[in-house]
C-alpha cells in the first residue's frame, strides 16, 4: 500500500514539473511565471482541484512517442474566489511551448463543459505557441472543439481570458470570443499572423509589441479589454472582476458586504457642472462619488476614452456604468464610442447586472471618416443594447443629451425605468446656437438678432422641464442626492420582470 501511495506521490511531482527546471528557469528569466504558480495566485489558498494531471498525448509522429509529459501543456481544474466556484485552465508553456494538441483541447473541453453545467465562470490562462505542430489537423480539431464551446458558453458563464505570453494564428479566435480579454504587459502579444508573415505580404515592417502588444490591442484594436503590469497584478485584478459577476445566467451578481451610506449626500456635486456649457469636467468624479466605497472597475480604459464604461456597486450590488465622459470630444458617440459601449451593455443584460447610464452628450461626431466607417451602423449596436435589455436601467442626465444621442442613452423611450435629469440637463434636438443658425438662416446677417434667437432657444430647451413636462424625464433631481436616488430606484427594481417577444435570435446590426 505505502508504495501505491508513493507512486502516486512521484507521478503527482513528475506532472507538476511540468517541462522541468530548466524551461521553468526560462519562464522565469522572462519575467512570467509557471502555469501552476499562475492558478496559485488566481484562487483562494488551497482551494485548486486538478483535473487530468495524468492526461498524455498520443501522437506517434516526429518521435513524439518518446516524450509524453504528464498533463500535455495545460493545468486544469477548479477553485474558488473569494468563495465562488470557478474553473480555470493555464496553459504551460514550459510543455512544447503551451502548444495545443488534442488531447490538451480535450481538457479544455473537459472544464468548459463543467462550467456550463454547474453554472461558474471560466478563466483561461493563455500562454502558448499556438496548433502543436507535431500534431496537424488533429490540433486544428482540438482548437474547433474549444470555439464551439466558447460560443454556446457565450451569455451562460462568464468567460475571461488572460493573455500571458503568445497567442497567435487561429488562436485568438477562442480568447476574442470570450467576455474579457486582458493582457500582461511586454510579455504578451496576440495577432492573427505575425511580424515576418506580415513583412512577406505587405512589406511592413513592424515588431511583435507594436503589431499586437498590450498598448495596441488596450488603446488601438480595443481586442483587450484592460492590460496589467505583470502576472501577480493580472491575477489579482482577473480576482477583483470575478467579485463583480455573477457565476451564471442563472444566478444574480453576488451582494457583498458595504460600509457605505445609501442615503450618503455629495455637496459638491452641486458644483460639478462648470457654469460654461462648453467647459468639459471628469465624469468619472461623479462614478466614483455615486458608488459605494468609491470602487469601480473600468472596462475599456484606454480606448474610445468619450465614453465610460464598467462595474460599480450600490448597496452591495453588482451595476454596470455607461457614462458619456466630457473631457474627451466633448463626450461625443462615435463609432468606437457606440461598439465599446453596446457590447458592454449587452454583457450586462446577458447577466443580469442593472445598468446606470450617465449622459452629457452632444450628439453624434460629424465627418467622413465617421461616416465612411459605417457610424449608421455602429451607433445602431448601442441603441439596439439599450432597446433589446432588460435588465433595470436608471439613466441620470447631467448636462447635454441632444439629438439621437439622447435617444440612444437609455432613453425613456427605450424602455428607461427611472430617467432622472439634474436641473443642468439640457434636452434638445440640437444646441442652441445650431439651432437657430438653421431656424432664422435669413438673419444670419444680423449678430443681434440671431444672439437674441440663440437666448430663446436656450431659455425655451436649454432645460429638464419641457421633457419633464412630456414624462419623458420622470424627475429633475438634485446632483447633491443623486447618490440616493439611484440605490432607492434599483432597489426598487429588484423585482422587475420584462420579456421580449420570442425569437431564434435578433439581428443586431454587426
Ligand atoms: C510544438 C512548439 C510550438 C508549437 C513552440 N514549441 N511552439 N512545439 N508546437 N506550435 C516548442 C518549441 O519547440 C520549444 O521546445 C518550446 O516550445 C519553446 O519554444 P521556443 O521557440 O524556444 O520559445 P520562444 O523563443 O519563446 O518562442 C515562442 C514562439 C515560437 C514565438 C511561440 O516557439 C514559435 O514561433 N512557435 C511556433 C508558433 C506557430 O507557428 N504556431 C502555429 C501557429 S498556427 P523546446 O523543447 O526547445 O523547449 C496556429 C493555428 C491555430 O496556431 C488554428 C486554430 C484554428
Amino acid at each position: 500500500m505505502k508504495d501505491i501511495l508513493q507512486e502516486l506521490e512521484g507521478r503527482r511531482e513528475a506532472a507538476r514539473q511540468g517541462g522541468g527546471e530548466r524551461r521553468i528557469a526560462a519562464q522565469h528569466s522572462k519575467g512570467k511565471l509557471t502555469a501552476r504558480e499562475r492558478i496559485e495566485l488566481l484562487l483562494d489558498e488551497g482551494s485548486f482541484e486538478e483535473f487530468d494531471m495524468f492526461v498524455r498525448h498520443r501522437c506517434t509522429d516526429f518521435g513524439m512517442e518518446a516524450e509524453r509529459p504528464a498533463g500535455d501543456g495545460v493545468v486544469t481544474g477548479w477553485g474558488t474566489v473569494n468563495g465562488r466556484m470557478v474553473y480555470v485552465f493555464s496553459q504551460d508553456f514550459t510543455v512544447f511551448g503551451g502548444s495545443l494538441s488534442e488531447t490538451h483541447a480535450e481538457k479544455i473541453c473537459k472544464i468548459m463543459d463543467m462550467a456550463v453545467q454547474n453554472g461558474a465562470p471560466v478563466i483561461g490562462l493563455n500562454d502558448s505557441g499556438g496548433a502543436r505542430i507535431q500534431e496537424g489537423v488533429a490540433s486544428l480539431a482540438g482548437y474547433a472543439e474549444v470555439f464551439q464551446r466558447n460560443i454556446m458558453a457565450s451569455g451562460v458563464v462568464p468567460q475571461i481570458s488572460v493573455i500571458m505570453g503568445p497567442c497567435a494564428g487561429g488562436a485568438v479566435y477562442s480568447p476574442a470570443m470570450t467576455d474579457f480579454i486582458f493582457m500582461v504587459r511586454d510579455s504578451s502579444y496576440m495577432f492573427v499572423t505575425g511580424p515576418d508573415v506580415v513583412k512577406t505580404v505587405t512589406n511592413e515592417i513592424v515588431t511583435a509589441e507594436e503589431l499586437g502588444g498590450a498598448k495596441t490591442h488596450t488603446s488601438k484594436s480595443s481586442v483587450a479589454d484592460g492590460a496589467f503590469a505583470d502576472d501577480v497584478e493580472a491575477m489579482m485584478e482577473v480576482r477583483r472582476l470575478v467579485d463583480f459577476l455573477p457565476a451564471s445566467n442563472r444566478e444574480r451578481p453576488p451582494v457583498r458586504p458595504f460600509f457605505d451610506d445609501p442615503a450618503r449626500v455629495e455637496p459638491s456635486l452641486d458644483t460639478l457642472i462648470p457654469d460654461n456649457p462648453n467647459q468639459p469636467y471628469d465624469m468619472k468624479e461623479l462614478i466614483l462619488k455615486l458608488s459605494d466605497e468609491s470602487d469601480f472597475y473600468e472596462i475599456q480604459e484606454d480606448f474610445a476614452k468619450n465614453i465610460i464604461t464598467g462595474f460599480i456597486r450600490l448597496e452591495g450590488s453588482t451595476v454596470g456604468v455607461v457614462a458619456n465622459q466630457p473631457m474627451v470630444l466633448a463626450g461625443c458617440l462615435d463609432i468606437d464610442s457606440s461598439r465599446k459601449a453596446a457590447r458592454f451593455v449587452r454583457f450586462c443584460d446577458a447577466f443580469e447586472i442593472p445598468i446606470l447610464t450617465l449622459v452629457d452628450v452632444p450628439g453624434f461626431l460629424p465627418g467622413t471618416g465617421q461616416e465612411y466607417g459605417g457610424v449608421i451602423k455602429h451607433g445602431a449596436k448601442l441603441l439596439f443594447a439599450y432597446g433589446e435589455a432588460t435588465v433595470p436601467k436608471v439613466t441620470v442626465i447631467t448636462r447635454k443629451a441632444y439629438g439621437g444621442a439622447y435617444d440612444v442613452m437609455a432613453s425613456k423611450h427605450l424602455r428607461g425605468d427611472f430617467n432622472y435629469a439634474w436641473p443642468t440637463a439640457e434636452i434638445a434636438v440640437m444646441g442652441a446656437k445650431g439651432a437657430t443658425e438653421i431656424l432664422y438662416r435669413s438673419e444670419l446677417g444680423d449678430k443681434d438678432k440671431i444672439a437674441q434667437r440663440t437666448k430663446d432657444y436656450e431659455e425655451r430647451f436649454a432645460n429638464p422641464f419641457v421633457a419633464a413636462e412630456k414624462g419623458f424625464i420622470d424627475e429633475v433631481i438634485m446632483p447633491h442626492s443623486t447618490r440616493q436616488r439611484i440605490c432607492r430606484a434599483f432597489a426598487s427594481l429588484r423585482g422587475k420582470k420584462l420579456q421580449n417577444p420570442w425569437k431564434k435570435h435578433d439581428n443586431i446590426p454587426l
